[in-house]
């Protein structure tokens, strides 16, 4: 189902009916030039960096990339704010919880993996957004800027007085449970599961939720994520840039006699710093480099309508491009609702080994290879790791009248990379939902060879066939 964005004044913005108790306006576009002020005239006229700006603002500048970037990679913004982010007090060593970018640590393990629903706060314990989260797996090291990351994050309690930024890479956050309010300097984002936000290098962001709630998080450190190319499938379809969400400028001014907390994440541990003064003080900002948002329900989806099953490279939202052609750090692709109507074709996903990682999720119902793989779980399948279907499922796939079928009610993941993914010890051992059984989805998988076999007269012709019933 599509949520309807009704257009306002000036066409530029959207809004939307939230779940939250406020109506949210949104700048819509990928990777556009955005003009958001919450005040009127507050961006600076014909220049950037004004001797006194308007309202008496400090212009800082966020950068994305290097000042020499060619102009299609190039990121910026400028923020125009009311205290400059440099004043707050030393950043000292805090609590790094269960999030870690250190993947020497612990045993290499090349077998498939599934978890379980990942486990929520236990009652009577509260936890925010960041402090929920715990790293699953990744490779790489921020200091290079080189290699990503998986975390999931369990958290039932809003940021307060609290918020957090990744000098290390981007954060690319998939709900499952629960919708996330996140405060940016750049506005707010109200983002419910089977929506995605995406919070880059940099920007300065608090979470309040409203119970329990659970997502994935795909962390790089090389680049940002792009559309990826549509080469003959041509001008349109995937997920279309119209339906990115930017936020629009709003700020609040206030000094906090308390202190303010900011968390930073850098070069892979946890930092705070405390300021009397909120981060969200942005009145005006223009750029190219923000946060957004995106819906998966607007996915366009682009699949065989003839035979064979397409690589899930079709089902990709978001890429991380590396510097080999074609090669990602990492994709973003789910699996949404979607016909499937190939004649002659084992429908399911096929059996394969990849040299790249495969870490899926589901968010919703029922994956179509595997009926085990629950909302809020997981599953790993690293370099060469091979997998598939489970044995019941190619039994009763390889039998089935081929009919035209709508998967309907189901939302999964795929984070794909180039890297080797490591397990982190949360992980594999104390996040305790890890399934020891999962290798025995395949063990039912029984010989069907019959070296008598002989081909019948309708085999060759199988490509002219029309025979599917409706
Ligand atoms: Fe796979």
């Amino acid at each position: 189902m599509l949520h309807n964005y009704l257009i306002i004044a000036p066409q530029t913005l959207t809004t939307r009916v939230s779940t939250y108790p406020m109506e949210l306006k949104y700048h819509p576009g990928f990777g556009s030039e955005i003009s958001s002020e919450a005040l009127p005239h507050a961006l600076p006229k014909g220049q950037n960096s004004p001797q006194q700006c308007p309202y008496g603002l400090y212009a800082e500048q966020l950068s994305g990339s290097a000042f020499t970037c060619p102009r299609e990679t190039n990121r910026r913004s400028w923020l125009y704010r009311i205290i400059p982010s440099a004043k707050h007090k030393p950043f000292v060593s805090i609590e790094q919880g269960n999030m870690s970018n250190n993947f020497d640590k612990w045993q290499p393990n090349p077998n498939q993996l599934r978890w379980k629903p990942f486990k929520l706060p236990e009652d009577g314990k509260n936890v925010d957004f960041v402090e929920g989260i715990s790293t699953v797996c990744g490779a790489g090291d921020p200091r290079c800027r080189s290699g990503c990351v998986v975390h999931v994050y369990t958290c039932n309690k809003s940021m307060k007085d609290k918020c957090f930024y990744n000098s290390d890479g981007d954060f690319l956050i998939v709900p499952q449970l629960g919708p996330l309010h996140i405060k940016t300097e750049f506005g707010e984002l109200h983002v419910d599961p089977l929506e995605i936000v995406v919070i880059q290098q940099g920007m300065r962001f608090s979470v309040d939720v409203t119970g329990p709630s659970r997502g994935y998080i795909l962390e790089v450190f090389d680049t940002h994520f792009q559309l990826p190319n549509l080469g003959p499938i041509g001008a349109n379809g995937l997920a279309n840039p119209r339906d990115f969400l930017a936020p629009v400028a709003k700020f609040e001014q206030c000094e906090v006699s308390t202190g303010y907390t900011v968390v930073s994440k850098y070069q892979g541990k946890l930092f705070a710093a405390t300021q009397y003064h909120s981060p969200f003080d942005v009145v005006a900002w223009h750029g190219n480099y923000y946060p957004y948002k995106y819906d998966l329900r607007n996915y366009m989806v682009i699949n065989s309508v003839s035979f064979d099953h397409a690589d899930p490279s079709i089902f990709t939202v978001l890429t991380c491009p590396s510097t080999k052609p074609g090669v990602a750090v990492a994709d973003f692709v789910i699996f949404p609702p979607r016909w499937c109507v190939q004649e002659h074709t084992f429908r399911p996903p096929y059996y394969h080994r990849n040299c790249m990682s495969e870490f899926m999720g589901n968010l919703c119902g029922q994956y179509d290879a595997k009926k085990d793989n629950l909302p809020g779980g997981a599953t790993l399948h690293s370099m060469m790791t091979p997998h598939g279907p489970d044995g019941k499922t190619f039994d009763h796939t390889s039998q089935m009248e081929l009919k035209p079928v709508k998967v309907e009610g189901t939302m999964s993941f795929m984070f794909e990379s180039s890297f080797s993914l490591a397990l982190t010890e949360w992980g594999e051992k104390t996040c305790c939902t890890l399934d020891d059984d999962y290798y025995k989805c395949w063990q039912d998988l029984t010989s069907k060879f019959d070296p008598n076999w002989k081909p019948s007269e309708d085999d060759g012709k199988q490509s002219h066939t029309t025979s599917t019933t409706t």
